[in-house]
C-alpha cells in the first residue's frame, strides 16, 4: 500500500502582523492532530513559515482524501477561533469558504501531496515560504532537475541521466502541459520563466515516472478575485538513489532569485533560505523567505525534522538577500521593484486609481 505525504497550509492569522505565528495555535494544532495519530494519520509534524500554519501529515489514504483534507480543514478552523479569540492578524486569511465540501481545492489552503511505495531508505525535504507565490518554486525545481551546473547527478547518476518530466500548470487559464527535460528545456523555460502564471506543480523520473517532487499551486487573489494575502507555498522533493540528493535539491537556495510578494503581496524581492527560527520576515513584511525541513521516512514515521537552511554554508545567501533587500527597498513604490500592472489588478491600488480616472484629459 502506498504512503502518502500530505503538506497543507493555512495562514490563519498572524502575530505580530504578518509576521510569525502565535505558539498557543502551534500548540493547539498538534493537539489536534495528536488524536488522529494511529488512526487516519501514521505520524506529523506541524510547524509554521511566517504566519503560516504548517501540518506535514502521512498516511495511507492516498492524495485528495476527504478524511485527511477534512481534518486539516477542522484544525485550520479551531486554529482560526482561537485566533479570533486572541485577536492576532488577519484570523482566517485563507479560509475562503466556510463549510467543507469534501476537498480542500479553492477553499484557499494550500495542498501539496505526494505518494509512493517507500524506498529502503526515503529522505525527502519539505520547502515552505512565505510572503511569496507558488511560482517562486519554478527556478530551483528548474535547476533541481534539469541543470547540469546544479544537480552532478544529471551528468553522473546512471539513474537519473535519462532525465525528469515536468508537470506545468497555467494557473489562470487552468491548464496542464507535460515537457521533458532535458529535450524540451528550452520549451519549458518560455513558460516557466513567468511564473505568475506558469507554475511546476508534478517532477517525474522519465525512466519510470517515479514521482519525484509537488507543489502547492493555488492561487488565492485569482480565486477570490481580490487581494487576501499571498498564497505562500509549499514544495516536497524526494531525494537520493536516482533522484537528486539532499544537496542538489538545497543548491539552488544558496541563490536568493527574485520573487513576488513581500510587502502587501505587491512588491519584488529575494527568497531568503531560513531555518525555522529565522522563519519570521519583518522588514518591510520580509523579504521572502523560504525554510527546508528534512525527513528521512521510516515506515510512514517522520524522522526529524532537521532544519536545513539553518546550516552555516547558507549564510552567504542570507547576507546577500539582505544586500539585494536593501537595493531593491531604494526604488520605493517604483517597478520593479512593485509588481508590474496586471499583477497590482488583484491588489487594492485600483481602488486609488478609480479615484482620479475621471481627471484624465485627451492630449491635443
Ligand atoms: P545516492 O546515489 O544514494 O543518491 O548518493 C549520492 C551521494 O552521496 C550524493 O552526495
Ligand atoms: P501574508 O500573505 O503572509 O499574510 O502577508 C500579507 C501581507 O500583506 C504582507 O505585507
Ligand atoms: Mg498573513
Ligand atoms: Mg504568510
Amino acid at each position: 500500500m502506498e504512503l502518502t505525504l500530505s503538506v497543507i497550509k493555512a495562514d490563519i492569522g498572524g502575530y505580530i502582523g504578518h509576521s510569525r505565528s502565535h505558539p498557543k495555535i502551534l500548540e493547539l494544532a498538534k493537539k489536534l492532530l495528536n488524536k488522529h495519530k494511529g488512526k487516519e494519520l501514521i505520524d506529523f509534524c506541524v510547524t509554521a513559515c511566517g504566519d503560516d500554519l504548517e501540518l506535514i501529515m502521512t498516511h495511507k489514504l492516498g492524495n485528495n482524501s476527504e478524511k485527511i483534507h477534512g481534518i486539516a480543514w477542522d484544525v485550520f478552523k479551531k486554529c482560526t477561533s482561537l485566533a479570533k479569540e486572541l485577536k492576532l492578524y488577519g484570523a482566517g486569511q485563507d479560509l475562503l469558504k466556510d463549510a467543507f465540501s469534501g476537498n480542500l481545492k479553492g477553499m484557499g489552503p494550500g495542498v501539496a501531496e505526494i505518494s509512493f511505495e517507500e524506498r529502503k531508505s526515503e529522505p525527502v525535504i519539505v520547502f515552505m515560504a512565505d510572503k511569496t507565490e507558488p511560482g517562486a518554486w519554478n527556478l530551483p525545481l528548474f535547476r533541481i532537475f534539469a541543470d547540469p551546473f546544479n544537480t552532478a547527478g544529471l551528468v553522473i547518476d546512471p539513474k537519473m541521466h535519462q532525465g525528469f518530466r515536468f508537470e506545468v500548470h497555467d494557473v489562470v487559464e487552468h491548464k496542464k502541459i507535460y515537457f521533458d527535460m532535458p529535450e524540451e528545456m528550452y520549451d519549458i523555460l518560455a513558460l516557466i520563466a513567468e511564473p505568475a502564471i506558469y507554475v511546476i506543480k508534478h517532477v517525474f523520473r522519465k525512466k519510470d515516472n517515479m514521482p519525484a517532487a509537488v507543489t502547492s499551486t493555488q492561487r488565492l487573489s485569482l480565486m477570490a478575485g481580490r487581494y487576501v494575502g499571498k498564497d505562500d507555498p509549499v514544495c516536497i522533493v524526494r531525494c537520493q538513489s536516482g533522484l537528486p540528493a539532499v544537496g542538489e535539491v538545497l543548491e539552488p537556495f544558496a541563490f536568493p532569485h527574485l520573487v513576488a510578494g513581500w510587502m502587501r503581496g505587491s512588491h519584488n524581492g529575494p527568497l531568503m533560505p531560513v531555518s525555522v527560527e529565522q522563519a519570521t520576515p519583518s522588514r518591510f513584511d520580509g523579504p521572502p523567505r523560504v525554510m527546508a525541513l528534512g525527513f528521512q521516512l521510516s515506515n510512514g514515521k517522520l524522522l526529524g525534522p532537521v532544519d536545513m537552511f539553518a546550516d552555516i554554508s547558507f549564510e552567504y545567501a542570507r547576507k546577500r538577500a539582505n544586500e539585494i533587500a536593501d537595493y531593491m527597498r531604494r526604488h520605493g513604490p517604483f517597478m520593479p521593484h512593485r509588481l508590474a500592472a496586471d499583477e497590482m489588478e488583484y491588489t487594492t491600488l485600483p481602488d486609488v486609481l478609480r479615484k482620479f480616472a475621471r481627471r484624465f484629459e485627451k492630449l491635443d
